[in-house]
Formats: structure tokens, sequence, C-alpha cells
């Protein structure tokens, strides 16, 4: 058996890339996909996921949850991802349905229910998993880690200072922070180092398959916007969650606190990163700082080269 993870996300492009490498991949058991609002609306993002799902033949089972932040305004990222989250015609609209049971009731239930630990792969907004860590704290107790994607320890992407998954609901990043579980971070200052640059687009749409060819046109997507800001192209975020749980040397990490900056004003939504530890806190998150991005196309290409 492989390593268990639930996958938690907002698909999304790049939330669409993670689902892809876990269903490919023979070294993680995929528990579950639990959807969240985010880069739209909630009925979408899990449309979205059962699509991906559906054409890849996949029966990983897909869960619900929670359509909006604990507090605040509407957010999306329609612009980046397009109206439906995942504009990718050759991928057909959903053969199943989402599970009856709901998202958080699924995390609860399948964290108490596990004998072994279970890491969760956060790649949208927190919200999810702070309202199951709020409605059984003990859960956390059997949580191996919470790998998420989200914050920067530089710029935003969302304002001038906050990134998407963050700026979507600071007070639920917050109370994900606060449990007492090992967690390891991808902000912007690591995904921009993972960028689908026209060579890397051309190699995925070679490997032979429709995967490869229908995923690089999904880059083609998101493509313009990243060279518009002067990236050689898109940054593939969330897949480094995915990347990390199977080749954790792909990527440098080092120790800190990390906290989100909930009070309102310029900095909403930031993470703030002590990493002198000046505050004298327990340094519990680590943050991913440099990446091999050769090394993790490999291992993507390897994996999306086997789907269909
Ligand atoms: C994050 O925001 C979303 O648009 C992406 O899917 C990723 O999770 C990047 O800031
Ligand atoms: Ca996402």
């Amino acid at each position: 058996m492989g390593i268990p993870v639930i996958l938690d996300c907002d698909p999304g492009i790049d939330d669409a890339f993670s689902l892809a490498m876990a269903v490919a991949s023979d070294d993680l058991d995929v528990l579950g996909v639990t959807t969240t609002y985010g880069n739209v609306g909630l009925e979408l993002t899990t449309t979205n996921a059962l699509r991906v799902l559906d054409w890849l033949g996949s029966d990983i089972p897909v869960y619900k949850g929670i359509d909006q932040a604990l507090l605040g305004k509407v957010v999306d990222a329609a612009a980046v991802h397009g109206a439906t989250g995942l504009e990718a015609p050759e991928i057909g609209p959903p053969t199943t349905t989402p599970q009856a049971e709901d998202a958080i009731s699924f995390l609860i239930r399948t964290l108490r229910e596990s004998e072994d630990k279970i890491t969760l792969v956060a790649s949208g907004p927190l919200t999810n998993l702070a309202m199951m860590l709020r409605l059984a704290p003990d859960v956390a107790a059997k949580i191996e880690r919470i790998v998420f994607m989200g914050g920067s320890t530089d710029y935003g992407n969302d304002s001038p200072a906050a990134e998407f998954n963050m700026m979507c609901d600071p007070y639920s990043a917050q109370i994900v922070l606060d449990a007492d579980v090992p967690k390891t971070m991808f902000g912007l200052n690591l995904t921009h180092q993972v960028l689908v640059t026209p060579q890397r687009k051309q190699a995925m749409h070679d490997l032979g398959n429709d995967t490869g060819r229908v995923f690089a046109d999904m880059c083609g997507f998101f493509e313009k916007i990243y060279h518009s800001l002067g990236f050689e192209g898109p940054a593939l975020h969330d897949p480094c969650t995915v990347a990390w749980v199977l080749q954790p040397e792909l990527f440098e990490t080092r120790s800190m606190r990390v906290d989100v900056e909930t009070n309102t004003g310029l900095s909403f939504g930031r993470t703030v990163h002590d990493i002198w530890n000046i505050a004298g806190k327990d340094r519990h998150t680590d943050v991913a700082l440099k990446a091999d991005a050769g090394g993790f196309f490999d291992l993507m290409n390897g994996l999306l080269g086997r789907l269909r």
C-alpha cells in the first residue's frame, strides 16, 4: 500500500495536475478528494474534480466541502483559470457524482477510523481543514502532515502582499497553522521556480498520450497571464505538494514559524515568516525555499506518461 493521502483542492488548472499525478502514482493511496470553493465556486470545482478523475478512469471518491470562507468577501481566480475553472473541452462533463457525505465529515471520520496517520495535501483555501480542526480537534493526532500550497515568503499574487489561497480565508489559514501538526508549505516564492517553459510544455505535449497533449494545452490557457507578468511560462503551484510527498529531495525546506496577517489593511492575508526565530515561538512549518525544477518535471512527466 502507498502513503495514505487525502487531496483537498479547488480545480483549477494546477490542481488538475495534482490530481493526475496522484492518480498515476503507485506510491500513494488516495483515500479521497475533498473540494473547496476557490479558483471558482464550489459547484464548479467539484464538477472539475469529477471531470478529471472520470476522464482519467479513476474511481477515487469526491466529497464536496464548504462553499465560502469563515468571514469576508468572496474572491475567485476565474480570470486566471477561466470561467469554469478548467477550460479543457476534451475533458467532458462528469459521469459520476460527489459522495453524499460532506468533505468535513469525511475527513473527520476517515482520520478517526484510520490505523495509520494520513497526509493531507491542500491546494486551495484552507477552510475545510480549519472547520475539521475546530469540529474535531482530536483528529490532529491522526494527521501525518499537512502539505499545503499557499502564502509566500515574498510578494503576493492576489494583492501586493497576499497569495490567493491565503487571501481567500486568512482566518482558516491561521487555524491550520496553529494546529499541532507537522506542516510543509509551498508558497509563491517556491512555485514561481516551477514554470512550464515553452520547451517543457512541448515535452509534455510530446509524451504521446492524451493526458500529455490535453494537459499541455491546458497550460496554454493560463500562460498568457504569466507572460504578461514577465514569467517564461505558467507556474505549476499545486503539484509541488504532491511532488514533495513523492520525492521530498526535490525541494529544500527550512523550519520556521509562519503566521498569517488577519488584521485588515495592506498586508491582509500575507504570510509572515520568522526565519530568525525572533519571536521565539515553535518553528512549526517547513517552508519550501528551493526547487529542483528539472527533477520536478521529470517526475511529473513520468507520471502523466502512465495515464491514458
Ligand atoms: C494558487 O491559487 C490558485 O489560483 C492556484 O490553483 C493555486 O492553488 C496560487 O496562488
Ligand atoms: Ca489551487
